[in-house]
């Protein structure tokens, strides 16, 4: 009995595991690929290790929420108002494996993080210094 529970547990986590990646590909085929995949006003492309690497340098907290608020050509929530910071995480997740990162889904204490980062660099633009 033990071991039965013991393999449904991990046949959960695995399913929960892959349901989240799976989350992140969606969204980046339904919002992100259309500047991602081809480097739309030079997006950097989805599996271009080389241009991701920097990105991938400056952490999870604050790529993910840098890249929600918008950064030039990068438009805030990849253009899709209504798109949540969760499935933001996600796409961006997807991207960064497949540009040679190993993200994984942030536990609360990260997300709470990005949240805490992406409001204060809303207020930064919002406010920028003279
Ligand atoms: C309209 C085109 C467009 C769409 C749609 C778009 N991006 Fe981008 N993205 C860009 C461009 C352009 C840049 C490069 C910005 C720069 O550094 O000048 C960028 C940069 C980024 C970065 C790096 C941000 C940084 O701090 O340098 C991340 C992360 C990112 N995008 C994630 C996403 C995700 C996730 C989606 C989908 C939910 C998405 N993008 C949708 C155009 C787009």
């Amino acid at each position: 009995m033990q071991k039965l529970l013991l393999s449904m547990a991990v046949l959960t986590v695995g399913f929960s595991g892959s349901s989240a990646f799976a989350m992140g590909e969606k969204t980046y085929r339904q919002v992100c690929m259309a500047c991602h995949a081809s480097g739309v006003a030079n997006a950097p492309k989805s599996g271009d290790k080389v241009r991701w690497a920097p990105l991938i340098a400056e952490g999870q907290v604050i790529l993910t929420a840098h890249g929600y608020v918008g950064v030039r050509g990068m438009p805030a929530k990849g253009g899709k108002p209504d798109l949540s910071i969760e499935d933001f995480s996600a796409a961006t997740n997807y991207m960064v494996n497949q540009s040679g990162g190993d993200w994984k889904r942030p536990e609360k204490s990260m997300m709470d993080g990005i949240k805490k980062e992406l409001i204060a660099r809303e207020l930064a633009q919002k406010n920028p210094k003279k």
